[in-house]
């Protein structure tokens, strides 16, 4: 399974973009599951160790059910919008409360693939950035990180609110996959098979 994980507290760009990702994977007949930040109420990690004693985190909210989901996942895709330059508080607050995954388990995480995509309000807003958070989370959780590579998406998908919004939905949808601006996810996500590659005309 692929777990999208949406860092924004608005149904806008940054949910679209990563709802077309995963419906992308499913067409490619992979199993997805979609989680977002919007609604929820996900405390910052008060540094307490409890979880250290535990084996559980003491704050029970709304990253129980997150937990579960990042346990089964095979792969993982944090799309986040971009806030000063990195990622969301919210994003912040998912990265520091899996401290709690790594007391239960030190490898909960470790082999998995993961990915990031960033939408900034501007352009170049800090989205290579924001992507480098995401994947020192990934190494630091023993998480395979994957890109686009050269000539692609490079870091990672890198988006403009307005493209995504004003332009994508009404230009890019139906144009050929090595066409559209976002990001283009090819090959499964197994841990045999980790390959995935980005397109993006934003370069
Ligand atoms: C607190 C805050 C900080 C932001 N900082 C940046 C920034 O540093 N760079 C940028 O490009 N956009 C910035 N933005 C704009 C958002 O990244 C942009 O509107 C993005 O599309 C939001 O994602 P969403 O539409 O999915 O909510 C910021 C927005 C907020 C609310």
């Amino acid at each position: 399974m692929i777990l999208g994980i949406c860092g924004s507290p608005r149904k806008q760009a940054t949910e679209h973009v990563l709802e077309r990702a995963l419906s992308m994977l499913e067409d490619d007949g992979l199993e997805t599951e979609f989680f977002t930040v919007r609604g929820k109420n996900i405390s910052p990690c008060r540094h307490c160790d409890y979880c250290l004693r535990n084996k559980e985190c003491v704050l029970k909210d709304d990253m129980f059910p997150l937990y579960e989901l990042l346990r089964r996942a095979a792969g993982i895709i944090i799309a986040t919008p971009v806030y000063n330059g990195g990622v969301s508080a919210q994003i912040k607050a998912i990265m520091d409360r899996c401290r709690a995954l790594g007391a239960e388990d030190y490898d909960s995480l470790r082999g998995k693939v993961g990915m990031g995509i960033a939408v900034g309000g501007d352009r170049c807003g800090g989205q290579e950035p924001a992507l480098m958070q995401i994947h020192t989370f990934y190494i630091l959780n023993g998480v395979i990180p994957v890109s686009g590579g050269s000539f692609g998406a490079n870091l990672g998908a890198c988006f403009w609110s307005r493209d995504t919004l004003e332009v994508l939905k009404r230009t890019h949808m139906d144009s050929k996959p090595s066409k559209r601006p976002w990001a283009c996810l090819k090959g499964s996500w197994t841990l045999k098979d980790p390959e995935i590659l980005f397109y993006s005309e934003f370069i």
